[in-house]
């Protein structure tokens, strides 16, 4: 079973959403999410896992060693002994893509961490890297904008890489035929009725004409992706040429 453990000062915003929908059928079936307070690594009479940053500067840091006693913790309890893959949730972080999701797909063991206030400090990545180096921290980012914390990133990240997980989408659901899948947006979809407000369904749907069908979608997903996200059609282009 698949197993995600986070690090949080908000352990119960989990599973959250999660819990509900195709990765809530398949919680505790086929993935398991256990969250972790990091104010339990605090390690002081009241609980602070914070400070002023030195220099100055706006926000509040969370101390080093309370990550990395969280990060021992897990370490510790880990019975399968396999190494865990870590990643910490930032807008500094390297984007997430369907790429990412997928191969993640295949880790067994994968454990968050999400920052609060206006960062962690440096040196638990500097230390935890230097102790890993064959295993580093990966830094992710679900894009280029700032949340309030790492925790709806994560519940971001966890959502996408599921999908990937074998089982968890039904077949009706399958992500074969989804936007990002073949590096382009997805074409529209209809549902009965055929003839909707004066609004008709693309008659080639009506025809029952599989292979038809299939060249007519193909054709309105590049139309789509060109008129809303020529960047992506351009993204194709370069990894085929690459
Ligand atoms: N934490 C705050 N903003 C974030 C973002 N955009 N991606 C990942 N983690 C974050």
């Amino acid at each position: 079973m698949k197993h995600f453990t986070i690090l949080t000062l908000f352990p119960e915003m989990f599973p959250g959403p999660l819990a509900h929908s195709v990765t809530g059928h398949a919680l505790n079936n086929l993935w398991r999410c256990e969250a972790i307070n990091l104010r339990d690594f605090a390690g002081n009479k009241h609980n602070r896992v914070d400070d002023e940053p030195f220099g100055g500067g706006a926000g509040m840091v969370i101390r080093a060693e309370v990550v990395m006693a969280a990060l021992e913790h897990v370490e510790q309890n880990n019975k399968a002994g396999d190494q865990p893959c870590v990643i910490h949730l930032t807008p500094r972080g390297k984007l997430l893509t369907p790429e990412i999701a997928k191969n993640l797909a295949t880790a067994q063991n994968i454990t968050l961490i999400c920052g609060r206030y206006e960062a962690i400090d440096q040196r638990l990545f500097d230390y935890y890297n230097q102790q890993h180096a064959n295993n580093p921290i990966l830094e992710l980012s679900i894009g280029d904008y700032v949340l309030s914390g790492g925790e709806l990133p994560a519940m971001v990240l966890i959502d996408s890489i599921l999908r990937f997980v074998p089982g968890v989408l039904g077949k009706e659901e399958s992500h074969t035929e989804e936007s990002h899948e073949h590096g382009m947006l997805e074409h529209h979809h209809y549902t009965r009725p055929a003839e909707w407000r004066g609004h008709k369904v693309p008659e080639t749907l009506l025809t029952g004409d599989h292979k038809k069908i299939k060249a007519f979608r193909e054709e309105e997903a590049k139309t789509i992706t060109n008129k809303l996200r020529p960047d992506l059609l351009e993204k194709n282009r370069k990894k085929i040429l690459e």
